[in-house]
């Protein structure tokens, strides 16, 4: 095993909640250095976008269509400022006590937004004349501009790439959420990653455009694109990833692409200082460590050959306008302990989380998928309370059947539809072990479900390297993003979960060793609404 690989394994052993010990934190909120709610480049001349406000179209079903019918959005400055506003933008100011807090279209782990987001595009109609690279800024739904960049390379840059292609980077400042979590917080910043890919692919969906992932280039790379390469100390922006965005089908065949052409971006004019977020801040040196270990090298990445279904579950429609769904989107506080879910419903949203070829938001990535759900279902009416296993990817039906509890049913329901791989495992009340295992929140009780993120875990890591432990948190960020937007559209409420005792999973489910790692938790159900705060609309301060 490399010397890389073993630190990332001993940063997740060591980051675990475990009963008789929470990973390692703060101890107690330092409200004295709570980080600045958004990063900002000084000097930086600033673009505003527009404000489209959502209509009926498109439909939230059709964006999630194989075969959308979606009409292509041209690309111009229209386009751009809703991909951003559908995606990355305020959608309300929350306020209490005197107190107010924006929301975003991305939910994030404690509110702390980790992830920065960038624009790399070419000359586009009503926007610039020339390429350049952009820091978003959500507060103002405005665009920074780092640096404008010759045409010859940004031609070199997309060369491989379709007509229109636009670039969207993200990076993370760690040290927004190891101030109140610590050291478990790396983790948190890539499942805010992986919330963020899912809300952009979803969004240039509804754009009639497809997003994928650029998955050769390195760190290096992307900090050098990004203009972020030369932060140094707690508060730098580690780069995440990038992705290519065009019209839906305009990619045939493989992605391809020559990053030589950043090696020239040093010399670049680039404007702007990073704001400070703290007045002081405390090293998580292992977040470091884990960071620098799963930096990803240049290389084309060879992951197993696995091709997703092209054809859809066959599931019920649900209703209502994709843009205002996503906007309405919040995490629940507290679940009412009452409500439950139609069956159809439920084989619906799990239809949605499972992979399908030209699918959003998972046919942006490549790698055959890795996490399988386990579900503690509650109150779905017409199905049995009790522990169900969802596989999204049949390969591992068996390997799982020899790994687990010998004492698992494997029952497929009666009314399951074709495609769904789901599995009754126990049927029994599951609630008050839900409740325990998610670090005692009563959420994951009083829903309809909740789930446990369950990852193929050592063999990824050990056949593609340690820089692939990050995906295995955006994979289950998606599959989050799309909970939460299936609860909303359910007329129900979502909310991720973080906070649980990993090792307490692996034990129900009679999984030893770390073939197998619980990453990430969520549970939908009926919301009880918090009536003391009051809502306000993102931008209705901003100068039209
Ligand atoms: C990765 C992740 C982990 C989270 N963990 C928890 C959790 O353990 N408990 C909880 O009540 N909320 C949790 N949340 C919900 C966040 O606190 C919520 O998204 C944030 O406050 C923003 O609110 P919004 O989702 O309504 O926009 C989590 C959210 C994410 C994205």
């Amino acid at each position: 095993m490399s010397s890389q690989l073993e630190t990332v394994i001993a940063y997740h052993e060591a980051t675990k909640h475990r009963f008789e010990k929470y990973a390692r934190g703060p101890g107690r909120m330092d409200w004295a250095t709570q980080p600045e709610a958004f990063r900002c480049y000084a000097g930086a001349p600033r673009i505003q976008l527009d404000i489209d406000p959502p209509g009926d179209d498109p439909s939230y079903d059709s964006v999630f269509s194989c075969n959308s019918e979606i009409a292509v959005a041209s690309l111009d400055s229209r386009s751009i400022s809703r991909l951003l506003y559908d995606s990355m933008a305020l959608s309300a100011w929350k306020s209490a006590d005197g107190v107010s807090w924006p929301l975003r279209i991305n939910p994030s782990s404690g509110n702390l937004h980790p992830t920065e987001c960038y624009l790399v595009c070419g000359a586009v109609a009503d926007l610039c004349t020339s390429p350049m690279i952009c820091h978003y800024a959500p507060k103002e739904h405005e665009l920074e501009v780092r640096v404008e960049i010759p045409c010859q390379i940004w031609e070199k840059l997309v060369k491989e790439l379709p007509d229109k292609t636009i670039l969207l980077g993200f990076t993370s400042i760690h040290w927004r959420e190891s101030w109140k979590y610590g050291e478990r917080a790396y983790r948190y910043c890539q499942l805010d990653v992986g919330h963020a890919l899912g809300a952009v692919a979803l969004a240039a969906a509804a754009l009639g455009w497809e997003a994928k992932l650029l998955d050769a280039p390195g760190s290096d790379q992307l900090g050098k694109l990004l203009g972020v390469d030369s932060q140094a100390g707690a508060e730098a922006e580690v780069p995440d990833c990038l992705l290519a965005i065009f019209p839906r089908g305009a990619m045939t065949g493989h992605l391809s692409h020559n990053f030589d052409i950043v090696e020239q971006f040093d010399g670049l004019p680039w404007q702007g200082i990073p704001n400070r977020l703290s007045s002081s801040n405390r090293d998580w040196e292992r977040i470091d460590q884990v960071a620098q270990a799963s930096r990803k090298p240049f290389l084309y990445p060879d992951y197993p050959l696995w091709e997703a279904p092209a054809d859809e579950v066959h599931v019920t429609a649900g209703s209502g306008s994709f843009r205002r769904i996503i906007r309405q989107r919040r995490s629940a506080v507290a679940m009412d302990g009452i409500s439950s879910m139609p069956l159809v419903t439920f084989y619906r949203l799990l239809a949605r989380t499972v992979a399908r070829s030209a699918m959003p938001p998972f046919n942006l990535v490549a790698w055959p998928p890795v996490i399988d759900l386990v579900l503690f279902v509650h109150r779905v009416d017409g199905l049995a309370p009790g522990l169900y296993l969802l596989l999204r990817n049949r390969e591992r039906l068996e390997e799982l059947r020899k790994s687990v509890d010998v004492e698992f049913l494997w029952q497929r329901p009666a009314s399951c539809p074709e495609g769904l791989d789901l599995y009754l495992l126990s049927a029994t009340d599951v609630g008050a072990v839900a409740m325990e295992i998610s670090c005692y929140q009563d959420i994951a009780a009083e829903g309809c479900f909740s789930i446990g993120m369950l990852a193929e875990f050592s063999r990824p890591l050990e056949n593609l390297g340690p820089w692939f432990y990050p995906r295995l948190f955006w994979e289950c960020g998606m599959i989050g993003q799309v909970l939460y937007l299936e609860a909303e559209a359910a007329g129900l409420r979502g909310t991720g979960i973080g906070c649980f005792f990993d090792d307490a999973l692996h034990g129900l489910l009679g999984l030893g060793g770390n073939c197998y790692q619980d990453l990430y938790h969520f549970t939908v159900g009926g919301a009880v609404e918090d009536k003391r705060l009051a809502t306000m609309p993102a931008y209705s301060m901003r100068p039209k």
